[in-house]
């Protein structure tokens, strides 16, 4: 990885890309930025409230703005939310403005880590193992469409992802 460029994770929801991106940034001596979290700041309210009054759509013009604005900076650990790879003009400067690494978690993993979890609206719209299911299939393609290199974080904690992946790094 060039470190002058940025290191931006992808992958679903529960994959740990904020959890491994932080460490990975300390590591790297690098800024660790969450686009969800830098969205939240920007706007004042949290991701349901802009689901809520804007619909997908509208966090999903947001999502674009925010990230198409953070990889504009160089030198930054950066994760993206889940579906940030569903549009095609953000993979492409995903790709052109970093490394991307796509952080996978099968579905089994993600139901156990998300179990209490009641901040993604996405969850809330019907039985949680068909939702998280759905979203795989359709973003399989996505993610190995963007992705540099994909990485499993299977079982492993946080701590192990971030010290196997700076070795692959
Ligand atoms: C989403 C994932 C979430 C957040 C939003 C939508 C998705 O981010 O952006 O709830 O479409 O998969 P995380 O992947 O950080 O949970």
């Amino acid at each position: 990885m060039n470190p002058a460029r940025n290191l931006i994770l992808v992958g679903p929801m529960g994959a740990g890309k904020s959890c491994i991106g932080r460490r990975l940034a300390e590591r790297f001596g690098l800024r660790f930025v969450d686009a969800d979290r830098e969205l939240e700041a920007r706007t004042g309210v949290g991701i349901p409230t802009i689901f809520e009054v804007e619909g997908e759509a509208g966090f999903r013009a947001r999502e674009r703005a925010v990230l198409a604005d953070l990889v504009r900076d160089e030198g930054i650990v950066l994760a993206t939310g889940g579906g940030a790879v569903l549009d095609a003009g953000t993979r492409a400067l995903l790709r052109a403005r970093g490394f991307v690494v796509h952080l996978h978690v099968e579905v089994e993993q993600q139901l156990a880590r998300l179990a209490r979890d009641r901040s993604r609206p996405l969850l809330a719209r019907g039985d949680r193992e068909q939702v998280l299911r759905e979203l795989a299939a359709a973003r399989a393609p996505l993610y190995a469409e963007v992705a540099d290199l994909r990485f499993d974080t299977g079982r492993m904690n946080a701590a192990d992802a971030a010290a196997r992946l700076t070795d692959a790094l």
